[in-house]
Formats: structure tokens, C-alpha cells, sequence
């Protein structure tokens, strides 16, 4: 969902070529958030104007452009250079071309440009209003008129500061975005907002600020609307400008842009405006509210550089896929206590008598997310005993589901930002429902609107189909289903069986993980054909949509998962000798149940693929092709029911010649609704 990235230094200029290379990374590790073109906006050689080189398509068509664009003639001279933005997109509003690439400029001139994510819904007004001042409009996109709102801006009131100009566009725009802007008529500045879409601002020093917090300068009345400086709050000593001011700032849609430069980090609330101005940051408040603190607190990021790296993987998916030995062991670490039996979820554990009280649970996500709750659905209604609802985002807002008071909800998200599950959440919060965050990203916007939450810990996840973090977020619920149950003496047995089954998992995920060979023969078989179903049901009914999605969105081919229970009410007619089907067989309290259905599929002459137990002989008799996994407890089946079908869907898309880290027509988070 579009990348931003913007860099900018004070004392230290660096050369066009180190900015550029700055800017080229940075949008490579942003990449996976939208990759249908790019584009940089940097100083001219004269450093009084701006140049800017777009693509369409990947960074790595961007970089090529860059070394062609600014090698010889009057770039041959090293130039030092203070500000380059940059912008990596998924397309919205305008098809994926140059001409709708950012930065978008507010004239010939280049006076103004812009990088922006997200949507502006009024654009078309504002369209209207600025062609009937003059303005002419170059590309398809919402962002063009942001750029050429504050050029107009710039013409009506020239003594405003560049922050105020931008300030005053925001004012005038709706909807949800995260924005840069760059001006020639402002050298060496740059001032960057947000509203409903992420951005950070990563500083980087040689010597530290003298304050971790930055208190917000100014704010605005609430009556008159006038700027005024706001009163400080007792914790923040006033914003003191570095006393060195060897200092690099960045703008970034997220943190993997920054962590290799820095590791403090400033999340901006939405409609805060960050401004950096000779060497100084400063957050100005465009909306006053009661219980936002004044002071914006600088965050230590703990990710690692090793962590958004691929190593020796060839992708990041399969690196992702592989690693879940230990993100699982992550997610639990610090957590349950194997030898007590104890599980502690510091981030609820003060909420757990509130939501034993609630009226029900409900658990709400989108994609792979939503899948997570169908997998701990079961498991939750047995061990909480409550009424669990799942509910896919954007189809509970379209329905105004009725909320109570009483209501406990969880929303999941890897990302933290996913719109439909981000306004789910804002219309829970507004009817007073417990708010309860599962997210893989501190400091995101679900993380910071949710009452309470876990912190799935499975480390960042880049390629744009989602793996480990599917894991982690189905063993956060299912912690949070023992935590529930903790004191019901009737359970206990089982919460024993439960514990004992988390503490081998690791080992059986490793076990899982040594069928890759076999699953990548399977995907020769299946490459070529057009369409895959897979069947189970009970607890392995969302490992057949989880694998669903991920063959869909993987390899292009069709797929769907199918609740083996429904195969008679009509899917079962798409079965003969050529459809390839998958079937999830295991020795669980559905196992007759499954095998009916493994018999409804072979007698139609179907030659299905079947997971099963390892050993499960008579099982396996039904096929010549099958993968077998280790037993374990039937609600944490699907994590290791769920890996083959990572394995296969990746194996397929690398036969298929797909890229597998940025399918097409994907983002990795997705901020728009
Ligand atoms: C599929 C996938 C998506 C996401 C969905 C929600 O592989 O990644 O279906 O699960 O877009 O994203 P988050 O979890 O970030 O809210």
C-alpha cells in the first residue's frame, strides 16, 4: 500500500550519489508494501531546483533509471545534497504508469512535490477549485492535487512557512494518507503528515537529543482555530534544539526503511505535522485533544538489520516459512511457563477480569488474519465458555453489526494499519467494547488505538503473503484461550494436554519443514493445472482457506478451501479424474467424518493428495500421494497442517515463474478501505 521514504541532513550534507543510494534502499525494503512504480524527487545540480527521475514497475528498474539519468554532463560534478524523497507505489487512484508515479508536482516548475499513501477522497472538489484558478492536471492521481493545493497556497499567503503551507492543505483534504513534500522554494526542509496511514520519523545522531521527548510546539484553539503554542506537559522539557547538529532525519512508512541508519524512532499521531527546518524537528498538532499527551516520545526499535534481510533464502517468503520453528517460540517466550503451567499475557493480563464478564467475543481481521480466528474459534468457545463471533472487516462495517458495551473485540492484523480492520475497530471503540489488539508491528495504529493486546513477536514479516505471522497470531489466541480458562478446574486436563502440545511444537514444525522436497514434487505435478481444492474440516477447515488464499494469491492459479462437511451440498460436482484435490485427514474427534468424505471423492473417481498422521496406514491406502505430520493435540493441528500448504503454494509459484514476495496486483498493507 504504497511506500514512503525521505531523507534529510543538516550540517553533514552528503553527495546526490549517497542520497540517491539512501533513497534506492530505503525503497527496497519498503518494496513489499507496493511495487507498481517508483520514483525519487532530489535537488538539481544548482541545488535551485528539484529533478526527479519515476518508473514504472520495481525499485530495481528505478535504480537503473537513476544511473543513467545522473551520470555525465552537468551531473558529473559532485554536488552535496540535503533532502531527496522517494516513493515506491500500489495504484489506487490512476493505473500503474509513469505519469501516475510519485512524486507528483505542483507545476513545471517543480515547485512543490510531493510522495504520498493512502487516498484523498475529496479530490475531485479540490480539482474542481484549483482548475478554476488555473491549474492544469498531468496524471490520473488523488496525490497531484495535494501538491498543487499547496503551490496555490504558497501564491495566496507568501509568508507562510513551508509547515503552515502544508498545514493549511491539510486542513482543506479528507480522507486517509501519509504524505512528504519536498519545495524548491525551501531548501535543505521538509515537512511530512499522517492521518488513518503510517509514518515515523527516524533520527539519527552522533550525539543524543538532549531530551527523549519532543513536546508538540504549537497547537491550534479549539474554538477561534488559530495556532497558539500549547501548554507543556510536566514530563517534557521544552524541544531543545541539538546542541551539535550533526543529525539525519527520515520520513518512512514503516521501520524497516530506518533500521539500518537508526534505531529511534518517533510514530506520528495522525494529523501531526513533522517539520525539519536547519537540523530541527518539530511536531506541530493540528487537532487538540484531551488525551492526546503533548509530547511525542522517542521509541528504541529492538528489530535487527539480520531481521529484514533474506540471508540465504531466495525469497523472503521461504525464509519466513522456515523460520517458524522460532517465531513460534517467540510469540511463547517470556509467556507460558512449561514447568508451572502458567501462562502470563503481560499486555491483558489486567484486563482478563473485565473480559471474563463480557458478553461475547468477537474476533475480527481480514485475509489471512481472519483465518487465524476460524483456526482458534473452537478452541476459544470451549475453553472461555463465551459466544466467539468471527467476522471478516469490511464485512461486518457494511453490515453496522450491533456492538455492546459489554463486548470484548479483538482485532488481528500482521501489519497494524489495515484500514477495513482499522475502522472495524474505531466503530467498536466509539459503542464502548473492550478493545483487544493481536498485531506483529509495535507502535502501529491498531496497536496504539487498542485498550489492551498481545504483541505477536514473530518478528518482521516482508514477503507479501503473510506465514509466520498466521502462526503466531493462532498461538496468541490460543494463549489467550488458556489464560481464560485458567482457574476452571473442569479444563485443567485439557489445558495440560494443550501446554505439553505447545512446548513439542517447535520440534514438529522442524519435522513439517523436512517435507519441503516431497511438497516441491507434488508441486510438479500440480503447477500446470488450473485449479487446486482443498478439504478438511473441524480444526483444519481454516488451514483449507488459509491454503486457499495462499495458492490464489501466490501462483494465480484458482484454489478453494472447502469445509469437507459441505462437499455433498455441491463442490463434490466439480470432482473427477483431472481436478486436483487436497484432503486434510487427521485422527481427530472428525475423523470418520473426513474419511466419508475422502470415500465421496475417490468414488468419483477423484485422486486426491492427503495429509495424515504419520503412520496412519489405513489412511493413507486411499492415495498414492500423501505428506504425513507428527500427531499433536487437534487444536494446534492446523499450525502444522497449515506449513505443507505454505511449502506447496510457494513451490507452485516459483515452477509457475511468479514472484513470490510481490505478487501482482498485491501490497503487503494494505491502508486503504
Ligand atoms: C495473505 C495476506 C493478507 C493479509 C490481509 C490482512 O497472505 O497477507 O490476506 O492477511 O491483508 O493484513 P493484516 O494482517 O496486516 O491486517
Amino acid at each position: 500500500m504504497c511506500g514512503i521514504f525521505a531523507y534529510l541532513n543538516y550540517l553533514t550534507p552528503k553527495s546526490r550519489q549517497e542520497v540517491l543510494d539512501l533513497l534506492v534502499t530505503g525503497l527496497k525494503r519498503l518494496e513489499y508494501r507496493g511495487y507498481d512504480s517508483t520514483g525519487v524527487a532530489i535537488d538539481s545540480p544548482d541545488n535551485k531546483n528539484i529533478v526527479m527521475v519515476k518508473r514504472t514497475g520495481k525499485v530495481k528498474v528505478l535504480e537503473e533509471a537513476i544511473q543513467e539519468h545522473f551520470s555525465g554532463g552537468e551531473y558529473s560534478k559532485p554536488v552535496l545534497t540535503h533532502v531527496g524523497i522517494a516513493h515506491t507505489r500500489w495504484a489506487t487512484h490512476g493505473v500503474p504508469c509513469e505519469r501516475n508515479s510519485h512524486p507528483h508536482r505542483s507545476d513545471d516548475g517543480n515547485g512543490f512535490v510531493v510522495v504520498h499513501n493512502g487516498i484523498i477522497t475529496n479530490y475531485n472538489d479540490v480539482k474542481t477549485f484549483l482548475a478554476k484558478r488555473g491549474y492544469e492536471f498531468e496524471s490520473d492521481t488523488d496525490t497531484e492535487v495535494f501538491a498543487k493545493l499547496v503551490h496555490h497556497l504558497w501564491k495566496t499567503h507568501p509568508t507562510y512557512s513551508f509547515r503552515e503551507l502544508v498545514e493549511q492543505a491539510i486542513l482543506q483534504v479528507e480522507g486517509a494518507f501519509a504524505i512528504a513534500v519536498k519545495s524548491k522554494y525551501f531548501p535543505g526542509e521538509c515537512v511530512a503528515s499522517r492521518r488513518s496511514s503510517p509514518l515515523l520519523v527516524g533520527i539519527k545522531t552522533k550525539t543524543r537529543l538532549a531530551t527523549d521527548h519532543i513536546p508538540i510546539l504549537y497547537g491550534k484553539d479549539a474554538d477561534s482555530g488559530k495556532p497558539q503554542v500549547l501548554p507543556r506537559s510536566e514530563s517534557t522539557s521544552e524541544f531543545m534544539p541539538l546542541e551539535e547538529k550533526e543529525v539525519e532525519y527520515f520520513f518512512a512508512s514503516d521501520a524497516s526503511a530506518v533500521i539500518e541508519h537508526t534505531n529511534r524512532v518517533i510514530y506520528l499521531e495522525d494529523d501531526d505535522v513533522a517539520a525539519v527546518r536547519d537540523g530541527t524537528l518539530s511536531i506541530h498538532r493540528l487537532k487538540k485533544s484531551l488525551d492526546d499527551p503533548h509530547a511525542r516520545e522517542i521509541t528504541t526499535l529492538k528489530m535487527e538489520i539480520q531481521q529484514i534481510m533474506k540471508g540465504n533464502y531466495d525469497y523472503f517468503m521461504q525464509k519466513e516459512i522456515f523460520e517458524q520453528p522460532d517465531s513460534v517460540v517467540n510469540t511463547m517466550r517470556g509467556r507460558v511457563r512449561f514447568d508451572g503451567n502458567a501462562i502470563v499475557l503481560g499486555g491483558i493480563k489486567d484486563y482478563i477480569p473485565e473480559i471474563k464478564r463480557c458478553r461475547r467475543l468477537m474476533l475480527i481481521g481480514c485475509g489471512t488474519s481472519y483465518h487465524s480466528a476460524v483456526a482458534t474459534r473452537q478452541l476459544l468457545e470451549e475453553l472461555t465458555e463465551l459466544p466467539v463471533m468471527v467476522e471478516l472487516a469490511s464485512d461486518f462495517l457494511d453490515r453496522n453489526t450491533p456492538i455492546f458495551r459489554d463486548d470484548v473485540c479483538f482485532f488481528i492484523s500482521q501489519s497494524g494499519e489495515t484500514a477495513d480492520t482499522l475502522m472495524a475497530l474505531r466503530y467498536c471503540k466509539q459503542r464502548g467494547a473492550l478493545i483487544v489488539g493481536i498485531t506483529n508491528t509495535v507502535g502501529s495504529s491498531i496497536c496504539r488505538e487498542s485498550h489492551c493486546g498481545v504483541h505477536i513477536n514473530a518478528g518482521p514479516e516482508i514477503g507479501v503473503a503473510s506465514t509466520k505471522a498466521y502462526t503466531s497470531q493462532f498461538i496468541s489466541l490460543v494463549m489467550f484461550a488458556l489464560v481464560m480458562s485458567e482457574d476452571r478446574l473442569s479444563l485443567q486436563q485439557r489445558r495440560l494436554e494443550i501446554l505439553q502440545a505447545l512446548s513439542n511444537l517447535a520440534d514438529q514444525i522442524r519435522a513439517v519443514l523436512q517435507l519441503d522436497s516431497k511438497v516441491q514434487e507434488l508441486a510438479k505435478d500440480l503447477y500446470q493445472h488450473k485449479s487446486l481444492l482443498i478439504m478438511g474440516r473441524g480444526y483444519n477447515f481454516a488451514t483449507c482457506l488459509e491454503g486457499a488464499l495462499k495458492v490464489k494469491e501466490l501462483t494465480y492459479m484458482h484454489s478453494e478451501g472447502i469445509m469437507a462437511g459441505e462437499l455433498k451440498h455441491g463442490p463434490l460436482a466439480l470432482v473427477d479424474d483431472s481436478m486436483p484435490v487436497l484432503m486434510i485427514v487427521l485422527r481427530d474427534p472428525v475423523y470418520v467424518k473426513c474419511m466419508n468424505a475422502l470415500q465421496q471423492v475417490t468414488s468419483r473417481k477423484g485422486c486426491p493428495i492427503i495429509i495424515c498422521e504419520e503412520g496412519d496406514e489405513e489412511t493413507k491406502a486411499f492415495s498414492s500421494r500423501h505428506l504425513e505430520i507428527p500427531r499433536t493435540v487437534d487444536c494446534l493441528q492446523g499450525i502444522l497442517t497449515v506449513i505443507p500448504m505454505q511449502l506447496l503454494s510457494y513451490h507452485i509459484a516459483v515452477l509457475r515463474g511468479c514472484d513470490v514476495d510481490c505478487p501482482r496486483n498485491l501490497a503487503k498493507s494494505v491502508t486503504v478501505e
